[in-house]
């Protein structure tokens, strides 16, 4: 049920939590580890399907001077590359070299987590943006996202077993986003909530812009607003990942052939609830109320 490159990886302590240790990418934890960070980057970190696009999109342009042409020309992976993909798509020199070879200030998204991110970050302090989901809703994105992207062929049950049983690529989610709480009070940390980007996209980008150390017109904002809503980033080719989709489509054995798909599926808050079974829901819940959590006064957004 996991085809492809995309391999469950058991780690050394028997938990199954994360790719870097992939037969395929001997070493590359390690290189990733010993990573040059800069003080003028800026990495966007996020549990998959938590709006980390969304969140590139638009700190790419804060920090970018609003050049929409740019970011239209330059596909999204190129200007703020995936820093460990290559350690899923089996060629990890070409991420790490990309993120290497960018020029300064670098963009940089990653999903891991915070033990396996490279040591200088905790030394040199870049700029971090840290973005959260209601993980019912992550997990419902990150279902049609491995259906349609990565060729899962299992049922939805089984899915959220294995996302709750933390087997999937870079999970668990707890654990990930327990790590950037307990650092979100860090003056290079900025922690938001994909809820938050939804109900009031313009706030959220306000909170950015000064985190960036930015400044923009009330019009620029409202154009950015415009740009980085739900149907402009679906219309958006340099992030709406169409040729990756058509590609996965035209493999021989993909098996949704019939069905739509486009990676800005829905952008709504509590799309869970027309696809989780009501078992699948309190599974979820007891899952979310993590022990954890309470002593540091982290919940996610409810809905
Ligand atoms: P859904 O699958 O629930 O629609 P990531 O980039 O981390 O993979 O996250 C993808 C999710 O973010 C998808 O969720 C996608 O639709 C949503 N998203 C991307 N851009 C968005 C926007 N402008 N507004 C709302 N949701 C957005």
């Amino acid at each position: 049920n996991c085809p492809g490159y995309y391999d469950y990886v058991e780690l050394s302590d028997g938990v199954n939590r994360c790719v870097l240790t992939d037969k395929y990418v001997d070493h590359f934890a390690e290189e990733i580890k010993n990573f040059e960070v800069f003080e003028d980057d800026i990495w966007v970190i996020t549990f998959p399907k938590c709006g980390t696009t969304w969140t590139q999109e638009i700190v790419w342009l804060l920090n970018n001077n609003l050049d929409y042409e740019g970011a239209m020309n330059t596909y999204i992976d190129m200007r703020f590359p995936f820093i460990e993909v290559g350690a899923i798509t089996k060629e990890p020199r070409d991420s790490l070299n990309l993120c290497k070879q960018l020029q300064r200030p670098r963009h940089i998204k990653t999903h891991l987590p915070k033990f396996l991110l490279p040591d200088q970050i905790w030394t040199v302090k870049p700029k971090i943006i840290y973005v959260t989901r209601n993980p019912k809703d992550a997990a419902v994105s990150y279902f049609h996202h491995y259906r349609h992207i990565i060729g899962y062929t299992g049922t939805k049950d089984e899915f959220f077993d294995a996302y709750l049983a933390g087997k999937l690529l870079h999970s668990p989610i707890n654990e990930n986003v327990l790590e950037f709480w307990k650092i979100r009070h860090e003056p290079n940390i900025l922690f938001l909530y994909f809820e938050d980007m939804k109900r009031n996209l313009k706030e959220e980008i306000l909170k950015m812009m000064n985190f960036l150390g930015k400044s923009y017109s009330e019009e620029q904002i409202d154009k950015l607003c415009e740009h980085s809503s739900f149907e402009s980033m679906k219309k958006n080719p340099s992030c709406n990942r169409e040729q990756r989709i058509k590609t996965v489509k035209a493999s021989k054995n993909y098996v949704s052939k019939n069905e739509e798909f486009t990676f800005m599926r829905e952008g709504k808050i509590g799309s869970h609830h027309k696809e989780m079974t009501e078992d699948q829901k309190a599974k979820f819940d007891s899952y979310m109320n993590y022990s954890e959590f309470e002593s540091v006064g982290f919940s996610y957004k409810m809905n």
